[in-house]
């Protein structure tokens, strides 16, 4: 099979890496890819979010599986031009990435399919906004109705709060994705993601995990976005996860095929639990950035063969072969992200770092230069490793990570640390 992988981060160094060890892989490219990326497969340049563009590549390069990424293609419809063209496509279409894409969408598709979800108020103007926040009060939860790269929620602790970012959203601050905006209960409990590939009909889940969002240890600092993960997510247990296919997944599922716009892909479940009962805080439709570095470190080679069975609607027949073991990547980012940081600083101590079917350093943002390998991004590497426990695990990433001769880098030392 030849395939292609758009996108240029960690996630698509992982699924690359996963991908590649399938006998079934013949040819790997990856658009655009990463110094990290290029070590493994070819890289091309190319407007990934250019359906017609990319549909030119996979006909001159004789794809047979085009494997997408990020959210921006996906929520561009790059996926129905592909189809359309007659490729074989993991990734949902625009209608169903709307998932994402659109956060009042999803409220929508929760209360049509019953889904625990926050309560919620749909807004396109400001002074309806802040009689709803006024009525209801603080804590509560602001978010900007389209895509806004992860910054557009506001948890605000004060009914002053909320409207301000109510003020900021309609005034423009997050251009168009904040033309609509939702308002939404604040939920308490414990958060974890669950991810479950689709192919219309059938859920089949993949994985659970834990990211640590916040960019100082203790889970305190500004938000990130993300700065490193673990799997499984002990929170979510059999009995949870049962939960969440039954109320939430698939009722969505449901909902979406009943709407002429099934979803394929894989989904990415954001839940909130508390006493045992998951609520939906939002989905993705697509692998998170880096809980798909410690996913992929688990399911390996398989994850080709499932994502095939995906696309091609044979999930019903697809079985995952779990191994009982324990998954962490520990992101490394340049000094001062989230703010302002430095490019160009250079990368030392790689070809020291073991890279098996247990260890692997994922890069996130690096470039090569002259046989330099140099931070072109906030977050740079994702240090990943598994084991049999996650402490073995843990003592893996930080094993490589003391390896990593990186002076202007900066890293939590405590992922994981609630599990452990
Ligand atoms: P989202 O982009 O919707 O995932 O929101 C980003 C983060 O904000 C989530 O991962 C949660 O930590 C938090 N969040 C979003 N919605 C809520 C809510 N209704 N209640 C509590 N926390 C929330
Ligand atoms: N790590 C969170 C995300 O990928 O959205």
């Amino acid at each position: 099979m030849n395939i292609l992988i758009l996108g240029g981060g960690g996630r698509e160094h992982s699924l690359a890496w996963a991908v590649m060890q399938n006998p079934k892989c013949d040819k790997l490219i990856v658009a655009p890819g990463n110094a990290g990326i290029a070590q493994i497969a070819e890289c091309a340049t190319l407007d990934i979010e250019n359906g017609r563009e990319v549909v030119a590549f996979c006909e001159a390069t004789a794809m047979d599986f085009i494997i997408i990424g990020p959210e921006a293609p996906l929520a561009a419809g790059v996926a129905d031009k592909l189809r359309d063209a007659g490729f074989l496509v993991f990734g949902p279409s625009q209608a169903a990435a709307r998932l994402e894409a659109s956060k009042h969408f999803t409220k929508e598709i929760c209360d049509a399919a019953g889904a625990p979800t926050a309560s919620y108020g749909h807004f396109t103007d400001a002074a309806a906004a802040k009689a709803h926040i006024r009525a209801v009060g603080a804590p509560i939860v602001v978010k900007a109705d389209g895509l806004a790269a992860g910054k557009g929620v506001i948890i605000a602790e004060t009914v002053a709060e909320a409207e301000a970012a109510i003020d900021d959203m309609f005034g423009g601050a997050f251009g168009e994705a904040g033309a609509e905006v939702v308002v939404e209960e604040f939920m308490t409990g414990e958060e974890a993601s669950f991810f479950v590939l689709c192919d219309g009909e059938t859920a089949l889940p993949i994985g659970t995990a834990q990211d640590h969002k916040r960019a100082g240890e203790g889970d305190t600092g500004p938000n990130t976005g993300g700065m490193g993960a673990y799997s499984p997510a002990p929170v979510l247990t059999d009995a949870v996860a049962e939960k969440a296919l039954d109320e939430i997944i698939r009722p969505t599922l449901r909902e979406m095929a009943a709407r002429g716009t099934p979803y394929t892909g894989v989904l990415y479940a954001g839940l909130m639990i508390k006493d045992g009962a998951p609520r939906l805080v939002e989905y993705n439709v697509r692998f998170g950035d880096p809980e798909a570095q410690v996913l992929m470190m688990r399911l390996g080679a398989q994850v080709l063969d499932l994502m095939q069975a995906a696309a091609e609607a044979r999930l019903h027949e697809a079985r995952v072969n779990w191994a009982n073991d324990h998954a962490m990547t520990v992101v490394m980012a340049a000094a001062g992200y989230p703010g302002s940081y430095e490019k160009g600083t250079e990368i030392k101590g790689l070809e020291t770092c073991p890279e098996d079917s247990f260890q692997m350093v994922f890069h996130a943002g690096t470039r090569e230069e002259a046989g330099r390998i140099l931070a072109s991004g906030g977050r740079v590497l994702n240090v990943t490793a598994r084991g049999e426990s996650l402490g073995e695990a843990a003592a893996r990433c930080y094993a490589m990570v003391d390896r990593i001769d990186w002076p202007d880098g900066i890293y939590r030392r405590d992922i994981g640390w609630r599990a452990l």
